[in-house]
């Protein structure tokens, strides 16, 4: 089987076998690199189309011994289409590579996002379906190795064939993902939880606490090692220490001293309740639609889209946390 050459010549794609599906990836990026190793460690053939032949993500596909072709002829060539490239470029990816080779085969989304805000420019006589891992791309690709296989949200978003409930079992049995592990979810159940929880708890939320912890010990005095151990540090113990307990032996285990600090803190100072109203006004302006049109969809001016908010990622990017961390990763090495 011929690869694409680094000149960014077409490569072949494989040679389709009438019982085994072929699955087109376009890119191959983190999630579109799991999922396709996956699926192929699975059984399942799989090629990459790339845009660029010279990108770093078309080199990873290709050194991992992954066929990779024009997006066009990968497309033409596969029986479904994974479209996990970053959600905002999904719109104009249509535009640019246009609809109808799309024709007959069955879309792989990985987030609902896109077909959510713009339905309209995907294609029209394909399926479309959205499995929606809940885990991080390396974690998707090391629960498979070890068998566990993770949960998924999913959807049938169009069904032109009447077999895509059937493609979408076929797709997540590759991924092993298994029936009980599989949640029906409606597709503004998968957008809105997805959007809202990265904002409010597992982004934004772990960051936050997680740096005003860590300054304020820093500020009152207390030496950075001892204040990074004990929140960057130690905070992915007890994640996992209450994910695997569940929260009635968590907080059975912890000391006493933690129970009463922590209940004090932010439960009897009606902390938890100021931070759950702000949290509504966070889901308010997604259920609005008021993130999406104001804050992510950059408008023809250029109002919107991730500029604007520059000033406050180079506070977090400069902070001290960060060089702490750079700090204890360095003695780790030695
Ligand atoms: N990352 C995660 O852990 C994660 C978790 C859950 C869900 N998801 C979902 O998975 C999807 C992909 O996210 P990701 O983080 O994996 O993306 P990503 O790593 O940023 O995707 C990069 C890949 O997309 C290609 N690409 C970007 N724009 C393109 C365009 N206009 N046309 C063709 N190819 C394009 C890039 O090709 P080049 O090399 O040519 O630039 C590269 O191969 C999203 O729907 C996301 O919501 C991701």
């Amino acid at each position: 089987m011929k690869k694409i050459k680094n000149d960014g010549a077409a490569g072949a794609v494989p040679k389709k076998n009438s019982k085994q599906p072929l699955i087109a990836s376009i890119g191959f990026g983190s999630m579109a690199g799991a999922i396709c190793s996956n699926l192929r460690d699975s059984g399942i053939k799989v090629v990459i189309g790339s845009r660029n032949a010279r990108s770093a993500s078309a080199k990873k596909a290709f050194s991992e011994n992954f066929d990779v072709t024009t997006i066009s002829r990968a497309v033409k060539a596969c029986d479904y289409a994974l479209i996990a490239i970053p959600d905002l470029q999904i719109r104009d990816f249509f535009k640019k590579n246009g609809l109808d080779i799309f024709n007959g085969k069955c879309i792989i989304l990985c987030h609902g996002l896109s077909f959510f805000y713009h339905p309209l420019s995907f294609p029209d006589d394909c399926d479309i379906i959205l499995i929606s891992p809940n885990a991080i791309a390396n974690k998707l690709r090391e629960n498979y190795a070890s068998g566990i296989g993770d949960y998924a949200l999913c959807a049938v978003l169009r069904d032109k064939s009447k077999k895509a409930s059937k493609k979408l079992k076929y797709i997540c049995d590759g991924l092993k993902i298994s029936k009980n592990r599989l949640i029906q979810s409606k597709l503004k159940d998968e957008v809105f939880s997805d959007l809202f929880a990265e904002q409010s708890l597992l982004v934004g939320g772990i960051l936050a606490l997680t740096l005003s912890s860590f300054e304020t010990m820093c500020e009152a005095g207390l030496s950075e090692e001892a204040a990074y151990l004990s929140t960057f540090h130690e905070i992915k113990y007890i994640v996992e220490a209450m994910n695997e307990l569940g929260i009635k032996d968590f907080i059975a285990k912890i000391s006493d001293v933690a129970r009463i600090g922590s209940i004090r803190a932010f439960f009897e100072s009606g902390l938890k309740d100021r931070i759950k109203h702000e949290f509504k006004r966070i889901y308010g302006d997604i259920e609005s639609h008021r993130f999406y049109n104001n804050f992510i969809n950059p408008s023809p001016e250029g109002v919107g889209g991730e500029s604007q908010y520059q000033k406050q990622l180079n506070g977090i990017l400069n902070s001290k946390l960060c060089e702490a961390y750079e700090r204890f990763k360095r003695k780790n090495r030695q």
